[in-house]
């Protein structure tokens, strides 16, 4: 999943906690209206969330800005998943405060997972905070900002069992017009040890599958051409229709998505583990347009530390899965979330860890050290034993260890030649376009004049850096 800031996230997964942002702007500007600016930290829901808030607001006469300093509503919208993504909010805040001393009619709202974690406290410990406000009651936002201008400073951060925010048109922040989100379910049901979601986010509901479909039909009909399916364990979507009480699953879903166009690519994330179905990876492999690009997160390659992080699935389950999916779509990409230093871990577990990479042969990994947040399963159970010099040590480990085998891959990528979605001018050259593989590898290479944002090309791959493909067109 990601703590960040303010970036639009590259793809469906959560945004990188080292990765330094931008701020969210989007093109409905009316001079009539009031401004707000909005940074967004943590996963690629919290970055979707913002487009529902900004929707809110804009039918509420707020219009987006990226300049602070002129903007009548601050907002940041925050995550709680490791002690560091809460240090980088606060440490945001204080500029806030600095915008706000030479403003004082500038409002400032915390919204998030980290709104929803402190509630009141907020309050008591941000003095020049006006409002807070958690993942599920965004709707309440307007009035929030109302009593906040009648000198009252408040809080909602109640969670709910149905809330969706399915009738909300997201206002797409920052967008390149080719990629974008949509969540399919909000919360959480697991309880993995380590994690502060389920507190923070709820209990787990999905999303109609009809508002579903038709805001991927607006994105393709409006010249997007790639979308991500979000939710914190995608693989238990479930929802029912009304009409004829049939169930639909995920794989049934991905179907229908993937029918809205073969021209629209589908991604998806946070797939599990414990759920992921071959009904779902059948369905990948069965449609051109589903990419060929699993998130599984396996968190350790030890049996034992699986189970103290209460992830219901051993070493053997998540290998016999890994080997589905490349049985089921063979060369699909795989990708994983790593967690070392976890309670008790041992060097050996660790290398456990590292024989498992190496196993996977995982494209791409988000590795962290533990960080202990309160309330957690593993907050009251276990102590947080492993020293931080060992944590970052074993971090530093299987970094390496996956640079090595980011790099294998990305050798064996030269001289194949791969579909790429365009997704707009490379970062470093205007002279290049950057797009995206089935895979997810980002992939750079010379601008054709006919060719523009939301085509597709054929790229032959020349050369390779660590993170990135390098190539140039063939048959245009
Ligand atoms: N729902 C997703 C992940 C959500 S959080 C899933 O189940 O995979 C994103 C990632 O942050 C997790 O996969 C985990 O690797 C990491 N993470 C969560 N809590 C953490 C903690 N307390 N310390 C360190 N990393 C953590
Ligand atoms: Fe957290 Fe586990 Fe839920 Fe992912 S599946 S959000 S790691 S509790
Ligand atoms: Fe996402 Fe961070 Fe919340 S990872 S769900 S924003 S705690």
């Amino acid at each position: 999943m990601l703590e960040n800031k303010g970036i639009f996230a590259p793809h469906a997964k959560q945004v990188d906690e080292a990765k330094q942002g931008e701020v969210f702007t989007c093109d409905t500007s009316n001079p009539t209206d009031k401004h707000f600016y909005i940074e967004s930290y943590g996963c690629a829901m919290n970055f979707s969330d913002s487009e529902i808030v900004a929707s809110i607001l804009s039918n509420n006469g707020y219009s987006a800005t990226t300049d602070i300093e002129s903007s009548d509503l601050i907002l940041i919208n925050t995550c709680s998943i490791r002690e560091k993504a809460e240090d980088k909010v606060r440490k945001r805040l204080r500029i806030f405060d600095k915008v706000k001393r030479a403003k004082p009619d500038t409002m400032i709202g915390v919204l998030g997972c980290m709104a929803e974690r402190l509630k009141t406290k907020f309050l008591e410990e941000e003095k020049l905070v006006d409002f807070v406000v958690g993942p599920d009651a965004y709707r309440d936002i307007p009035s929030l900002i109302t009593s906040a201008e009648e000198g009252e400073r408040s809080v909602n951060v109640l969670l709910s069992r149905e809330e969706t925010y399915a009738d909300i048109a997201p206002v797409r922040l920052n967008s390149n017009g080719v990629t974008g989100y949509i969540s399919i379910m909000r919360g959480c049901d697991n309880m993995c040890s380590f994690c502060v979601v389920p507190f923070t986010r709820g209990r787990e509901r999905s999303r109609d599958l009809f508002s579903i479909i038709s805001e991927a039909q607006d994105l393709f009909d409006r010249g997007y051409r790639e979308v991500t399916l979000l939710g914190q364990n995608v693989d238990s979507y479930k929802w029912s229709n009304p009409e004829t009480n049939k169930a639909v699953t995920f794989a049934n879903l991905l179907e229908q998505v993937a029918l809205v166009n073969p021209l629209l690519r589908v991604r998806f994330s946070t797939s599990h583990p414990k759920d992921i179905t071959n009904d779902v990876l059948h369905t990948i492999a069965k449609y051109k347009n589903i990419c060929d690009y699993i998130h599984l997160p396996a968190q350790s390659g030890s049996t034992r530390i699986l189970e103290l992080m209460n992830r219901t699935y051993t070493r053997e389950w998540y290998q016999e899965r890994i080997n589905a999916i490349n049985r089921i779509i063979p060369g699909c990409a795989i990708s994983s979330d790593i967690i070392t230093g976890f309670c008790t871990e041992t060097e050996a577990e660790h290398q456990e860890t590292i024989d498992l990479m190496k196993w996977a042969k995982f494209s791409l990994t988000y590795k962290f050290y533990y960080s202990e947040r309160p309330g957690t399963l593993a907050e009251r159970k276990y102590e947080d034993d492993i020293p931080y010099e060992v944590k970052k040590r074993r971090l530093a480990e299987i970094v390496a260890v996956q640079l090595e085998i980011s790099k294998e891959h990305n050798d064996r990528d030269i001289g194949k030649t791969f579909e790429v979605l365009i997704e707009g001018d490379s970062k470093k050259s205007k002279d290049d376009f950057k797009g995206k593989n089935s895979h997810g590898k980002l992939i750079v290479f010379p601008k054709s004049q006919n060719l523009s944002p939301g085509d597709y090309v054929q790229v032959l791959i020349t050369d390779a850096t660590s993170a990135t493909l390098k190539g140039h067109i063939v048959n245009e």
